[in-house]
């Protein structure tokens, strides 16, 4: 069985914790797109320089291993930053196209979440959802988890660096992030996490039937 459920939407909105919960529900495979970007920003700071080659970027994109993808330095705010700036570039987001779309029409169901599953990645997907929530809020939810390894970081950072990296995502040429025009737009600021949760299983159960 072939079922695609695309989730986009801004940072720190609940995608990745709505995407882990509908692929366990429903047995379906999960991917994070966004750790793609984060594992080549990575490896583009370590070359450093400051300047990034589109073209190295593009290489290294074609060349993720498993390794790269569990790396546990991926979440950090620098990597999501160094991540939004490869993601701008259409040279690395082609080396990245045909594994996420493969993955998405994988047998047996996929979860993919990120910024352009629902409109190029997969704009067929049985589901779309578009994942929000008020800057506030968002920045309120990340800040609790970077945290615990960045003591002196304060929300107002966090903040920052949210809309910093939404507005380069929502403005850039290629693959900007927005919703399809088909999407169910699922506001997570006044829910809890099991609210969301059951909010998206009850549009793919509806879906599936
Ligand atoms: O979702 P996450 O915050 O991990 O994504 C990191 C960055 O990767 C995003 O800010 C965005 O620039 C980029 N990204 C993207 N397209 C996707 C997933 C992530 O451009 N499908």
């Amino acid at each position: 069985m072939k079922f695609t459920v695309a989730i986009d939407g801004p940072a720190a909105a609940g995608k990745g914790t709505i995407s882990r919960a509908v692929a366990e529900e429903f047995g379906f495979s999960y991917l994070d797109t966004g750790s793609l970007y984060r594992a080549v920003g990575v490896k583009v700071l370590e070359i450093g320089g400051g300047v990034i080659d589109p073209a190295v970027a593009a290489r290294l994109a074609g060349n993720l291993s498993q390794a790269d993808l569990d790396r546990d330095d991926l979440r950090t705010a620098m990597a999501g930053q160094a991540a939004s700036k490869v993601a701008a570039m259409p040279a690395v987001r082609a080396a990245l196209l045909d594994f996420q779309k493969t993955y998405a029409r994988r047998d047996g169901g996929a979860v993919l979440d990120g910024r352009d599953i629902g409109t190029v990645i997969c704009p067929d997907a049985e589901v779309k959802i578009y994942v929000t929530a008020s800057d506030e809020i968002r920045a309120a939810r990340r800040h609790k988890e970077l945290v615990v390894t960045m003591p002196d970081l304060t929300v107002e950072q966090v903040l920052t660096d949210l809309e910093a990296r939404d507005a380069r995502d929502a403005n850039r040429d290629t693959a900007p992030m927005k919703a399809a025009d088909d999407a169910l737009l699922l506001d997570t600021t006044a829910l809890s996490i099991d609210e969301a949760v059951q909010q998206a299983i009850a549009v793919i159960r509806a879906r599936l039937k």
